[in-house]
């Protein structure tokens, strides 16, 4: 762990040394990993195609970085230690030997289903460790994982399945959440109606009826039942793609953010060891789903990468008590525990004694992410939770960063409530205003771009670069743009402000307004929609639509309880609206724009100064959409 950055100076140091000199410091990080050929050229970029290369020509399988380059040193260590929904259930723990072999057996059985180098894969699976299976099978043979949170519907599988020409969904017969049991391989036929793949491989999780569909759907264990445990990893190029995640957007369709491998490797684990501090012998817990990005860098790769134990949590913060999570912690004896901001605040309101009675004297670092922490909840965490003596590492990134950009380093850098504080080595940070200007020196506002590449960052959106480019390449000429605004003050510590573009973030979880609008509009007696968020308690933020419908013979109760149906058919139950507000009409500029700026302002509570309306070509509906609000 030589990269290990113990000290703020320390810290100082190798950041002006990123900056100054970013290729030889990333070859120096690089170098302390198992590269079958190395690199030729640490660096080529150009942000106007974008075109961005790190270690091209480098040779290597990020698998044998967690495997083959520990086996010695970690093969009796554990690996994943699982965690099932029912606390009654019994824990699992996988080593790295076992992980190594399993890992090894399904790779086989992808294989023998004709799965090859390059061919993607969709996994849609529950919180299980076969989910991590799945993912560093895939990675073992040069498939390109894509990976579905199990909440999404069927026909948003659907659309990710043609997206990406998948060949294959993994899946499993159900999923327990809580008090519930999901039927997902259901979801996966409903889905499979619409697109299709040759076969479909499925874990037997809930044991509840499912159909298989001979010649296309397998069982888990009959397909890995007579599997070798040996796989020689499959060679990859650095720049090969590793995986795709489908993320939403300011635009209509979700996107496929590709990542590929060497430098995503190479910044998951340096960011992982460096941001929570990671001791050989910790037991690190990050909340989030598999789903996520943050289930791919900072559950399973990172971690791995790094020699680290990882918990892996199949239930609920909530079931079935809201003291689930402080259980945990204890029962595993967790030292580092990343959750989000929004299961902070659903727990605050349960008040401190869920927390009372268990011991919780083994953590560490506490980490948030998803959004930003607001000062009440970092404070709350920090005394109740970490009992005024864990770090909180507040770490700003996104799904197309692949890694953490802004954060403390736990223990080392003094932290701020409510701030990220300071970039990662190797990160450089500007602000800029509307026009594009950077904002130089303290105390400034604006938005947050990127100057400089940085190992883990999205290479292209999968099937659509030109998307790539508009989207995060061309706002602001020779930088990529975050899309969150941000304050830098006087300490030159970094303070997220949220989205300056239309995306809302509910429970950390990003949505596109056009999205929803969209998943609205599908249902047959609407006319038109406008989705805004506004502040949610619990949330963060609420989705807000407002919607212009035909009545028909509907009540307002019914057609907002068919709406909210309709979306969580056609995205899934995260995006369903919290507020339907039935409306006559939008506030519409004479040249047809939605003024988003007013239906925000209602949405947030404001009925007055809604500020310049002269351009609306009917200011009264206004008036009638105040009196309405919900
Ligand atoms: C957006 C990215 C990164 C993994 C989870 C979400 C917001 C994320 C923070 C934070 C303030 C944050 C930003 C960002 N966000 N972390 N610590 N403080 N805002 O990944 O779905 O790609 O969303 O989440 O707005 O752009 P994502």
């Amino acid at each position: 762990m030589s990269d290990r950055l113990h000290t703020l100076s320390g810290y100082l140091y190798e950041y002006q040394k990123s900056v100054s000199q970013p290729e030889e410091f990333w070859a120096r990080i690089a170098d302390s990993f198992f590269w079958r050929k190395r690199w030729n050229k640490t660096l080529e970029w150009n942000f106007e195609k974008p075109d961005v290369k790190w270690f091209a020509g480098g040779k290597l399988n990020i698998t044998e970085n967690i495997f083959e380059r520990q086996l010695f040193t970690h093969a009796d260590q554990a690996a994943i230690i699982w965690e099932p929904n029912d606390p009654n259930e019994e824990t699992r723990t996988l080593t790295y030997r076992e992980l190594y072999e399993e890992v090894n057996r399904f790779s086989n059985a992808l294989k023998s289903k004709g799965i090859q180098k390059g061919d993607r894969v969709i996994i849609y699976m529950p919180m299980v460790p076969e989910a991590a299976v799945a993912m560093l099978a895939c990675a073992r043979i040069g498939a390109i994982h894509s990976v579905v949170f199990a909440g999404f519907s069927a026909s948003a599988l659907a659309d990710r399945i043609i997206d990406c020409k998948a060949k294959a969904v993994l899946t499993s017969d159900g999923n327990f959440r809580g008090a519930k049991k999901i039927p997902v391989k259901a979801v996966v036929d409903e889905a499979l109606e619409k697109a299709s793949v040759e076969s479909v491989i499925v874990y037997q999780r809930t044991n509840q009826e499912v159909t298989m569909k001979e010649g296309r759907d397998f069982w888990w264990h009959e397909v890995v039942a007579n599997e070798s445990t040996e796989n020689k990893a499959e060679e990859m190029d650095s720049e090969d793609m590793l995986f795709i995640l489908y993320t939403s957007g300011s635009t209509g369709k979700p996107k496929g953010v590709v990542h590929t491998t060497g430098g995503y490797m190479v910044y998951t684990k340096y960011s992982f060891e460096n941001v929570f501090q990671y001791s050989p012998g910790d037991v690190y817990w990050c909340t989030a789903d598999i789903g996520w990005i943050t289930g791919h860098s900072y559950i399973v790769y990172g971690p791995l990468l790094a020699g680290a134990t990882t918990l892996m949590f199949e239930g609920v913060p909530t079931f079935p008590d809201a003291g689930r999570f402080w259980q945990v912690v204890e029962k595993h004896q967790v030292n580092q525990f990343y959750t989000a901001p929004t299961a902070i605040r659903a727990l605050q309101a349960y008040g401190t004694e869920p927390i009372e009675g268990n011991d919780l004297s083994s953590l560490k670092v506490l980490g948030s992410v998803g959004e930003p922490i607001n000062e009440e909840a970092w404070h709350w965490y920090h005394t109740h939770v970490g009992k005024g003596k864990c770090p909180i590492v507040d770490t700003w990134w996104q799904t197309e960063t692949g890694g953490i950009m802004v954060s403390p380093l736990a223990g080392i850098t003094p932290t701020k409530p409510a701030y990220a504080t300071l970039p990662l080595p190797g990160i450089q940070l500007t602000i800029v205003d509307a026009d594009g200007k950077e904002l130089t020196g303290n105390g400034v506002e604006g938005n947050l771009c990127i100057k400089f590449p940085w190992p883990s960052m999205i290479r292209t959106t999968y099937g659509d670069h030109e998307r790539c480019k508009q989207t995060y390449f061309s706002t602001y000429k020779g930088m990529y743009f975050t899309g969150d605004g941000v304050k830098r003050d006087h300490d030159g510590y970094y303070r997220i402000l949220g989205r300056v573009d239309d995306v809302i973030n509910v429970s950390g979880h990003r949505m596109g307004t056009a999205e929803v609008e969209n998943a609205i509009n599908e249902h047959p007696l609407v006319i038109e929609s406008a989705v805004v968020g506004y502040p949610h308690e619990v949330k963060g933020q609420g989705i807000y639509a407002y919607v212009i419908c035909d009545m028909k013979n509907r009540t307002e109760e019914n057609l907002v309880a068919e709406i909210k149906d309709t979306v969580s058919k056609i995205i899934g139950p995260i995006a369903k609206p919290d507020k339907i507000q039935i409306v006559p009409g939008l506030p519409k500029t004479r040249s047809g724009k939605i003024m988003r700026r007013i239906l925000r302002k209602v949405a947030e509570g404001v009925t007055e100064n809604m500020g310049d309306t002269s351009t609306l070509l009917d200011p009264e509906v206004v008036e009638k959409i105040i009196e309405g609000r919900k």
